[in-house]
């Protein structure tokens, strides 16, 4: 049987990043870049340069940083697109410029107000003009699965006689169902004469919910690469889930004879969980492949028949797609050395100081917690490799709760060396601290979500929160653990306002973002 690979084209630090509230930095961008090059994708879709400083800089840190991944940055088709896209990709081991207009009648008539001979002209002399940056380029007639056949069959041959190397069929607004989806695919495979010049593309929304199975689709109809996201984040609905395609190509070979991806599938929960972490964005327990609830079995009959024969139930070995149950590795007594052994062992280089650093949040954190999971330890390295700037530090706090009290917090920060205290009342125990360091800190942002979570199972979990705080128009995500849950809150809304005076901060606008302060308030 012919062997064929399916190139992993990952969008999450893209159109990933466009879920509304999900913002990330430049560093958080790179440790998702250096988990997805970990995971093995084929290409990593950056950002997209021109749209912000921060997207800018970020595509030009991933591709100093990625050795085996192509680093692709995106682009409209505008010479000042494409060479922002360039300059940004300069240090990149293997580049790609993805260009990109919309071909369908109504994005023509309504967004573009321009006529197919002009739309056709200027996506060709883009492609063009990228080639004669790069020679990677992709092209991508967005809203495809909306364009009239023929005229998505021309610009299809054009931009590859003009010298697109991947022409990407998107189904921006996730309108399509497979099986017309799959046609459009061959349609194109099978009319368009310079077709195998080119390697076909598919980049599948998920409005609804047919993401994965459009691109799946596509795949058996002759598409070579699919864009996809880790947790399937993205514009609206989201894109198609990464982990979904790779393990259904990799499930059924016997539907999708001889395809494979070079996908390290064991690395798919790892990639999942930093991706959630970092961009506040939650993963339903329900989720496939990676939600927490993904190899539970519940009911009597279906624990029985795992435990006699695990195929019964279970068509995925926990294990290959990274579930591992939680090592008991250390406690109060360990040493700096075991430490930092098992450290290096998760996957982490620290230099000696951040060691230190870390050993002592450790040590703190084993004061208050007799077993020390190895999700506790990643989530003290990760709070202190957060190369944010602490401009506010939280020194202490107080706070009086009671049924029939009206909660009170009284919050210490420190600020450039100097202890700055505020009381303030609220509708619930964090409502009334988040508005203390307001108060505290005089920095006035609007709570958009807040959550709070344990990093590991028992009483005396480490607590993560997450909480989302509108600056000026800019969400951004803090985040904070402690055994406490009222520290940790605390320490996520000191995280966010550092954040927000921290540089390269590629957070996006959301005027329209709602508060949703009442979350907090009986928290
Ligand atoms: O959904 C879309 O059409 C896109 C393009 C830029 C490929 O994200
Ligand atoms: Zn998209």
């Amino acid at each position: 049987m012919k062997k064929e690979k399916i190139l992993i084209f990952d969008t999450t630090l893209r159109d990933g990043e466009q879920t509304p509230g999900a913002g990330l930095n430049v560093n958080e961008k790179l440790k998702i870049a250096l988990q997805l090059e970990n995971l093995g994708v084929d290409i990593m879709e950056a950002g997209f340069p021109r749209t912000s400083k921060g997207d800018l800089e970020a595509v030009k840190t991933v591709s100093r940083h990625i050795k085996r991944s192509v680093v692709c940055g995106l682009a409209r088709a505008t010479k000042k697109d494409i060479d922002d896209a360039a300059e940004a990709l300069k240090k990149a081991k293997k580049p790609r410029i993805h260009v990109f207009l919309a071909t369908s009648k109504i994005h023509m008539k309504y967004k573009l107000k321009k006529a197919e001979e002009e739309i056709l002209r200027t996506a060709v002399d883009a492609v063009k003009y990228a080639r004669r940056k790069l020679p990677d380029v992709e092209f991508s007639p967005e809203d495809a699965s909306r364009t009239e056949p023929g005229f998505l069959r021309k610009v299809v041959e054009e931009v590859i006689k003009a010298g697109a190397r991947t022409v990407n069929i998107p189904d921006t607004v996730g309108y399509a169902v497979p099986v017309e989806f799959g046609s459009t695919i061959k349609m194109l495979k099978d009319t368009v004469p310079n077709i195998e010049d080119a390697v076909i593309s598919v980049h599948c929304h998920n409005d609804l919910g047919l993401g994965v199975s459009n691109s799946l689709a596509a795949v058996l109809n002759g598409a070579r690469q699919v864009e996809c996201t880790v947790n399937g984040l993205g514009e609206r609905a989201g894109n198609a889930a990464l982990e979904e395609i790779v393990m259904a190509i990799k499930m059924r070979k016997d539907i999708f004879k001889g395809l494979y991806t070079d996908i390290k599938t064991e690395e798919l929960y790892k990639t999942s969980k930093l991706v959630s972490k970092l961009t506040g964005i939650i993963v339903q327990p329900n989720k496939s492949i990676i939600g927490e609830n993904a190899f539970c079995h519940e009911s009597g009959i279906h624990q029985d028949g795992v435990l006699k024969k695990r195929v019964t139930y279970e068509i995925i070995r926990p294990q290959d797609v990274g579930f591992e149950g939680s090592k008991i590795v250390l406690g109060k007594l360990s040493g700096r050395h075991a430490f930092s052994d098992r450290i290096k062992k998760l996957g982490f280089s620290l230099s000696s100081d951040e060691i230190d650093a870390a050993f002592k949040r450790f040590k703190d954190l084993a004061d208050k917690k007799q077993k020390i999971y190895d999700d506790d330890l990643a989530a003290i390295v990760e709070e202190g490799l957060d190369a944010v700037q602490e401009m506010y530090k939280l020194k202490d706090f107080e706070v009086v709760s009671g049924k029939k009290t009206k909660p009170v917090a009284t919050v210490k920060l420190y600020h450039q060396g100097q202890e700055t205290e505020a009381r303030a009342t609220g509708d619930g125990p964090v409502d009334a601290c988040f508005k203390a360091i307001e108060k505290a800190s005089g920095e006035k942002g609007k709570l958009v979500d807040y959550r709070v979570g344990a990093v590991t199972s028992g009483k005396d979990a480490l607590g993560e929160a997450s909480v989302k705080i509108q600056f000026d128009g800019r969400i951004v995500v803090g985040r904070g653990t402690s055994t406490d849950v009222i520290e940790a809150s605390l320490r996520a809304y000191v995280n966010a306002i550092n954040r927000v005076h921290s540089s390269g901060y590629g957070g996006k606008t959301r005027k329209t973002a709602k508060s949703l302060r009442g979350k907090a308030r009986k928290a």
